[in-house]
């Protein structure tokens, strides 16, 4: 009795952690699989976006990446995020 009722415990702890795999794709892993073969680090290209407001960078490189080498929204959106978050600081 008393195992069954730690393996019902342990099922329901299981059933409540979030999933192992990311639902979203990992900006880091997109920029390293669509971008880092030609940029091996964004700080250069990401220069002449510094001084835009968070809001405009965004935009600019989503407009731009489109037709370059991201044409996927959702791993365009990703590498987006993530430069945004790594790589917005001189
Ligand atoms: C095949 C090589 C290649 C790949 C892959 C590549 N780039 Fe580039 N990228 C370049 C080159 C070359 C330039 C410089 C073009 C220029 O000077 O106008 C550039 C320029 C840029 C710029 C600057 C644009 C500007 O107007 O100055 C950004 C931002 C950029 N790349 C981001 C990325 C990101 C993010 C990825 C991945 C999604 C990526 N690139 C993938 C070759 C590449």
């Amino acid at each position: 009795m008393r195992t069954a009722a730690l393996v019902a415990a342990l099922a329901i702890t299981a059933a409540a952690a979030p999933p192992a795999v990311a639902q979203a794709p990992d900006g880091a892993a997109a920029y390293a699989e669509a971008c880092a073969s030609c940029h091996r680090t964004p700080a250069r290209f990401m220069r002449r976006y510094l001084d835009m407001t968070p809001e405009q960078r965004q935009a600019e490189l989503d407009r731009f990446l489109v037709g370059h080498h991201a044409p996927d929204a959702a791993k365009r959106a990703a590498i987006v995020a993530w430069l945004e978050a790594n790589h917005t600081r001189r």
